[in-house]
């Protein structure tokens, strides 16, 4: 129903963001002791209960996707592309789609995840906005970027190797028509190890706030410490204006929670 009403209804009123309606499972992951801990990934356990995941354990989450759906309604240029790499189960996706005013632009979500992308392929199935939208199950790295006004990595390039990050943020710029941005968030480091150790305490004080035992805050701790390869805002804007962005900053931070513009 392309041009129903209440489709029209939904693209007046942009901003209000509206999660996707895929899963209400609670997080119990790390409830028990876990014998045999391994590493943290992206798997069908994670997959079923992200949504209630990161809602309780990324502070300022929620301002942030629909902060993403705002900036995309403004930048995104008529007939380009909008990436979301790492698109897990598609909120910044949504979204971007629920405020991206072109309808000849195409939002291309991109995660190499195979339990994520299946969960996520439902969520945009049963959304009914009108900008088409394409996943792509792959490496990040390994996907052209090509006539994008918006390029969007929430909470993803964590995951990628430091010494790959550099080539990912110049392919990113790359692939940008000039006047378009990029928004990356990321679970960030502080220089200074006491304001490190106080921001790391903050978190775990929100988490605890959030019904997160002791147990479950530890053991995803351990589990995610050597996948989740943190780094500054300084290492982060030094790499960015490397790539030849012309100006970046922060526009979000809750604690070690920030999230940074970048403008071609
Ligand atoms: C924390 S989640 C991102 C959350 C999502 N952007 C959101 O805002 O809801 C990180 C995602 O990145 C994906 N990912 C990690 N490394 C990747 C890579 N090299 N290529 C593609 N996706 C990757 C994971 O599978 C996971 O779904």
């Amino acid at each position: 129903m392309p041009n129903s009403a209440e489709n029209r209804d939904k693209l007046a009123c942009r901003c209000n963001h509206r999660d996707p309606p895929v899963t209400d499972n609670r997080d119990t992951i790390y409830a028990n002791p876990v014998p045999e801990p391994s590493a943290f990934r992206f798997d069908d356990s994670v997959a079923r209960v992200f949504p209630d995941m990161i809602k309780r354990s990324v502070p300022g989450y929620t301002t942030i996707i629909a902060m993403t759906g705002l900036l995309a309604g403004r930048y995104a240029s008529p007939g380009s592309h909008l990436y979301d790499l790492g698109c897990s189960l598609g909120a910044s996706t949504l979204a971007m789609r629920q405020n991206v005013q072109h309808r000849d632009c195409l939002i291309i979500g991109v995660d190499n995840s195979t339990a994520m992308l299946k969960r996520c392929q439902t969520v945009i199935d049963t959304d009914s906005h009108e900008v088409p939208v394409s996943l792509v199950c792959a490496n990040l790295q390994d996907i052209p970027i090509v006539d994008a006004s918006v390029v969007v990595l929430n909470f993803t390039l964590q995951f990628i190797a430091r010494e790959e990050r550099e080539a990912v943020i110049n392919h990113v710029y790359a692939g940008l028509r000039p006047g378009g941005i990029m928004v990356l968030s990321e679970k960030v480091t502080f220089e200074d190890p006491r304001l490190d150790a106080l921001n790391i305490d903050l978190h775990h004080q929100f988490k605890r706030a959030n019904g997160y035992s002791d147990l479950e805050i530890a053991q995803k701790r351990n589990a995610i410490d050597n996948v989740l390869l943190r780094e500054t805002l300084g290492q982060h804007k030094q790499r960015i204006a490397g790539a030849g962005f012309g100006s970046c900053d922060v526009w979000f931070q809750c604690f070690n929670f920030a999230s940074l513009i970048a403008l071609k």
